[in-house]
């Protein structure tokens, strides 16, 4: 089985004590920290920005995946930069002009990826894949973490995967909300090869053992 790149959502750590829990992904098997970035305006929900990540990165020992759920991304690349992301992923959504925001953020330094919302196909991608390091396929409407997995996302998996063999075969596709024990293993069957988990990790007994769990797809 390839190598699964495990990404922590930390929207459902605890704020009270983020430190606890950035630790706690430091010293997991995780690889990434994946960070939910919410403007009220693309999403009904507003988390958190620039201070809160760049805190994190001075202690997060991995790479930080950072998802932007706002309008106008362009706007804040630099910053996203400066603050510590490594991967950059921003709405399909939100992009009018897609091709220049992928530019932009891989000027950067960064590794762009894009998201796609459940109801958006995979197919609009086509003519960007090729310059993509990851698509983040959301299994939920972006907004909140704890929602249930909407069944559809396994074929546009297995479409996404099949267009990336012809254009872009070392792309990562990542799956973002409601993955848990129950879907984990087919999700990569599908041809997922990241997976985001919040409150699946941070609602569990066990989040190191959890992590570990979701690494080894021990189900
Ligand atoms: C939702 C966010 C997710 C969220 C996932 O808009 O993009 O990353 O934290 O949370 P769970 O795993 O609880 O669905
Ligand atoms: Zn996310």
């Amino acid at each position: 089985m390839d190598n699964i790149i495990i990404s922590p959502s930390l929207l459902s750590a605890d704020f009270n004590n983020l430190a606890k829990d950035v630790e706690l992904v430091n010293k997991s098997k995780a690889d990434w920290f994946h960070l939910d970035v919410m403007d009220g305006v693309f999403v009904p929900n507003i988390s958190f920005g620039f201070p809160i990540i760049s805190h994190i990165n001075k202690i997060a020992e991995k790479p930080l995946d950072v998802h932007l759920m706002i309008v106008e991304p362009d706007r804040y690349i630099a910053q996203f930069k400066k603050v510590g992301a490594d991967y950059l992923t921003v709405h399909y959504e939100a992009c009018k002009h897609l091709h220049r925001t992928v530019q932009s953020i891989k000027a950067e330094g960064m590794k762009a990826g894009v998201s796609l919302n459940p109801h958006t196909p995979v197919s609009v991608l086509e003519d960007i894949l090729g310059d993509l390091d990851l698509v983040l396929l959301m299994s939920v409407n972006p907004g909140f973490g704890g929602q249930k997995y909407i069944e559809n996302t396994y074929k546009k998996i297995s479409q996404l995967r099949e267009m990336a063999l012809e254009l872009n075969p070392n792309l990562i596709i990542e799956v973002d909300g409601g993955v848990d024990a129950s879907n984990a293993q087919k999700l990569v069957e599908k041809g997922a090869n990241a997976l985001v988990a919040g409150s699946f990790v941070f609602g569990s007994e066990n989040p190191t053992q959890t992590i570990e769990d979701l690494k080894t797809l021990n189900f």
